[in-house]
């Protein structure tokens, strides 16, 4: 079950989500609704951890995702899939390339032994070869 609990994300002088609580039940199809712009995607992201709510928390299975260490988000992270909404495929690779580049990513970090700190920033270039 993914909780959404009191959410609030803010970008410069737009607030976006204010204060948003939502339960996601496991085995059901959750919709969330709204006017274009409302902020779906916004919330989505914050959902996946893409973005850091600036207030609020999200609990997988009753764990705060934010909080969580580095390796923790990894294994949450290896049950997260998520469409983009406009394409975001890298239109210098084949179709096969970019559906198995996550794969590749993994076993790169598994060779380095593990996520370590600061990982994320790293050009993920090296996997491609
Ligand atoms: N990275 C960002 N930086 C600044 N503003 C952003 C960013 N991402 C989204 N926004 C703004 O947040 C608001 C909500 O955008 P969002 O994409 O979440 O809307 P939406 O509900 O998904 O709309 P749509 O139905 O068109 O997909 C918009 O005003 C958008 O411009
Ligand atoms: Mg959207």
């Amino acid at each position: 079950m993914i909780e959404v609990q009191g959410i609030s994300k803010r970008f410069g002088d737009v607030q976006v989500l204010t204060d948003i609580t939502a339960t996601f039940e496991k085995g059901l199809v959750n919709q969330v609704i709204g006017k274009s712009g409302s902020g779906k995607s916004v919330l989505a992201k914050c959902i996946v951890g893409l973005y850091k709510p600036d207030e609020g928390r999200v609990l997988y299975d009753g764990r705060s995702f934010h909080e969580l260490e580095l390796e923790e988000k990894r294994v949450i992270r290896q049950e997260i899939g998520m469409l983009f909404q406009s394409s975001a495929l890298f239109d210098s690779m084949s179709v096969l390339d970019n559906v198995i580049l996550s794969f590749r990513v993994e076993r790169w970090h598994a060779k380095k032994g593990g996520y370590r700190e600061g990982d994320r920033h790293e050009p993920q270039i090296p996997v491609l070869r």
